[in-house]
């Protein structure tokens, strides 16, 4: 039985990551920062998940968050994040102090997320653990500003992640989709036909992801027979951004 953990487990990916890890008999832990939310999926996901609530772009929040994870951790799923350009776009008109504030929206919630609780629960990995962070089709294109780069900046920390945890034989790897279904991505309203259409058109197999097919590959990435695949980013995005 392995300890998993996976951040924003609530919804979307990092939920259907969770139910999947807990179908095979790990004990999971989701986190996120509404605790309704998180109790309502520890309620349909069963006895072997549960939940703590904390933002993780708020060090004392993890600080004070940590007797409550596991103290050993087999994998830590880093999926937490999201593109808060929707909310608090960095257009010019914004001022440079609205652009400021819109640029370290996304850095928190996507770059200081899986880092904070990375540091945090460094020493708690087991030999022969797994960490898997998110990044995001938006990191290898234009048009997606601070959301795509603070998605590149997670896939460079990743690299140094992964030497830095890698004697130990635990790997580090960034799993990098395009348009998934399922989620809260794009809030309430989801993603309009127009935008939907344009992603899907980019794809070579025309279509969008599901979260099973994050879930596939996650699952894989903390197998034992993954041991030597580390370092690496994997774009799930249908052959949108191709791989050389
Ligand atoms: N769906 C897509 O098309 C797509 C494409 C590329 C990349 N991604 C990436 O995939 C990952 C999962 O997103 P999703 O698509 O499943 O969307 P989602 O349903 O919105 O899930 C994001 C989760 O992260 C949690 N979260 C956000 N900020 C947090 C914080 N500061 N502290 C703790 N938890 C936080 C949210 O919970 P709370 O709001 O309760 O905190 C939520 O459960 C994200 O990293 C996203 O950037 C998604």
């Amino acid at each position: 039985m392995r300890h998993i953990v996976v951040t924003g487990g609530g919804t979307g990916i990092g939920r259907a990551i969770a139910a999947a890890f807990a179908e095979r008999g790990d004990q999971v832990v989701i986190t996120g920062r509404r605790k309704e939310v998180l109790d309502r999926a520890v309620a349909e996901l069963g006895a072997d998940v549960r939940a703590v609530a904390f933002d993780g772009a708020d060090p004392a929040q993890v600080e004070a968050a940590l007797p409550e994870l596991p103290e050993r951790i087999d994998v830590l799923v880093n999926n937490a994040g999201g593109n808060r350009d929707r909310t608090s776009p960095s257009a010019p008109e914004a001022g440079l102090a609205g652009v400021a504030a819109a640029w370290q929206a996304n850095l928190d919630a996507n770059v200081l997320t899986a880092v904070l609780l990375t540091t945090a629960l460094r020493d708690r990995l087991n030999p022969g653990g797994r960490v898997i962070n998110f990044s995001s089709i938006a990191a290898h294109r234009g048009g997606s500003g601070s959301y795509g780069a603070a998605k590149a900046a997670v896939e460079n920390w990743n690299l140094t992640l992964a030497q830095e945890v890698g004697p130990e034989g635990i790997t580090a790897n960034v799993i990098a989709p395009g348009y998934i279904s399922e989620t809260e991505f794009f809030g309430p309203e989801g993603i309009s036909p127009e935008r939907l259409a344009w992603n899907v058109g980019q794809t070579v197999n025309k279509r969008h992801g599901v979260p099973a097919d994050i879930v596939a590959t996650t699952l894989f990435l903390a197998s034992p027979e993954a041991g030597h695949l580390t370092a690496q980013v994997f774009h799930l995005d249908g052959g949108t951004i191709a791989g050389r």
